[in-house]
């Protein structure tokens, strides 16, 4: 048999194939034993149907990746069941094979939702690159869905961890050996202290980094409709669910899942999580269908998920599935001399994307910073150097850490606002917060670095609206 360079010489199956569920329909029984004989070494799953109405049954009960699928069946036409297929909502690759084709035929099929379209008789290596084209479209799909939803965050991530302190020399050492394997990773550290960061240089330094990283913040998503999202959900399975749709667990396939704030997951929630990380399946809402998923896990919380447990809001076993291996990143008062390390990193970073220079810091500022107790922690810093950046000088007025009493150095805030105190220095800033954002408390709380609760405790102590 002749082989097609771009397959593997030894007919080897591309990675992510092995999790790939084929259904095969063809009348011809010849036809479907040469593609099952062929297949079945390959793929997770290979199921073979006869007609459309059979094919239809199987797809209603299990999950499939690809068709492939017979033009001429008996009774019904491929292309027109394709676009029936495709209106209920299926987003899966479709392969077109058939002995008789003409140009129009293969139009109509690609516009009917074909991948790809193959002549009869062909020849085991053709067969395999159609497929291996429609899985590279899928990984496709997967990556721009996930890129639509993280571009801005992303941005932030292409950094990596900066700092020369024991504690950052020993994380951004053990990053690289905890990436390596495939364990669950538990992030757990004040807001601000650089989890997500953490997530990502993780997911980069692993051997998936070629597949997606899909973030998901457990804390933003509605409790009733946080499973659909996470396991996808069928068509019909409820109000308003018009069409099938695939979960955030399938986006990550063969990437990294990151469930932010995983300590705000309803516990009926936790229960259907444990179950999908014991059994790599996941069952989308409303369906029979069991979906293996090939997924690492990273999950955060800025809470203690010990505290959580002993509270009873969080599950033991989903703990201890969690926190296989545990990371707790200090916050930034715990390792102040990476201020010096940071200020720099943001300044350079900040300064091009703002279209301003970077700003000079002179020795009594960065004293400045350095006694600051900064509660917000790294994105405080980094919020005080892009707020500086805008208005041309050290901003330090915008630092009011509770029972902070450090005088700022004269050459900034004093001269700006005369003699003023900390407190009222606080008050303007907030207040000019709150008005940038249009009162939008959450908003000027995340830009504030600090937790909305400590922003409408101090809002309610000076009667700021
Ligand atoms: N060591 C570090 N080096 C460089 N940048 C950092 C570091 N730590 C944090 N940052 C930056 O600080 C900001 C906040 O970090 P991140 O979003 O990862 O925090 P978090 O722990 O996820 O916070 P939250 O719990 O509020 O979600 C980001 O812009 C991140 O890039
Ligand atoms: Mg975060």
């Amino acid at each position: 048999m002749t082989q097609t360079p771009s397959f593997p010489p030894n007919d080897k199956t591309p990675e992510g194939w092995p999790l790939w569920s084929i259904l095969i329909v063809d009348d011809e029984p010849g036809m479907r034993n040469f593609l099952v004989k062929t297949l079945v070494p390959r793929c997770h799953s290979v199921m073979s149907a006869g007609s459309a109405e059979e094919g239809a049954e199987i797809l209603h009960a299990q999950h499939v990746d690809l068709i492939i699928l017979d033009i001429s069946l008996p009774g019904r036409n491929g292309v027109s069941w394709l676009k029936a297929l495709r209106e209920q909502g299926f987003s899966g690759q479709v392969i077109l094979i058939t002995a008789f084709a003409d140009l129009d035929t293969a139009i109509e099929a690609l516009r009917a939702g074909a991948s790809d379209f193959i002549l009869k008789p062909f020849r085991v290596p053709q067969i395999l690159n159609a497929i291996k084209h429609c899985h590279e479209n899928s990984r496709l799909a997967r990556e721009n869905y996930v890129l639509k939803h993280t571009l801005s965050a992303r941005q932030d991530a292409s950094n990596g961890l900066v700092g020369h302190s024991r504690v950052m020399t020993e994380l951004s050492r053990s990053l690289g050996r905890i990436a390596g394997v495939n364990s669950t990773v538990l992030l757990q550290g004040e807001s601000g202290t650089g989890k997500e960061l953490v997530a990502r240089a993780l997911h980069d330094l692993s051997p998936r980094a070629q597949g997606p990283f899909v973030p998901v913040n457990c804390a933003s998503m509605s409790p009733e409709l946080i499973e659909s999202e996470l396991f996808g959900h069928a068509k019909g399975a409820f109000t308003g669910a018009t069409k099938a749709r695939d979960g955030l667990f399938y986006y990550a396939q063969g990437g990294t899942l990151f469930l932010d704030e995983v300590a705000d997951l309803p516990l009926p929630l936790q229960a259907t999580l444990l179950r999908a990380l014991e059994d790599l399946k996941i069952r989308p809402v409303g369906s029979e269908k069991l979906l293996p998923v090939n997924v690492r896990i990273i999950a955060a919380t800025n809470r203690s998920l010990r505290e959580e447990v002993a509270a009873g809001r969080f599950r033991k076993d989903l703990y201890y599935r969690l926190q296989v291996v545990e990371i707790t990143l200090p916050p930034l008062r715990e390792h102040k001399e990476d201020i010096a390390d940071l200020v720099p990193h943001f300044m350079a970073r900040l300064a091009p994307v703002l279209g301003v220079a970077p700003l000079e810091i002179t020795p009594a500022e960065m004293d400045y910073l350095m006694q600051y107790e900064w509660p917000g922690n790294a994105r405080e810093l980094r919020n005080l150097i892009e707020r500086s950046l805008i208005l041309g000088s050290l901003n330090v007025s915008a630092l009011y850490s509770l029972g902070q009493r450090t005088a700022p150095p004269q050459s900034t805030a004093s001269q700006s606002h005369g003699a003023t105190d900390l407190q009222t220095l606080e008050k303007q800033h907030i207040r000019a917060v709150l008005d940038s954002v249009q009162g939008d408390k959450s908003r000027a709380a995340q830009l504030l670095g600090i937790s909305r609760r400590t922003l409408e405790r101090r809002c309610a102590e000076w009667a700021l609206p």
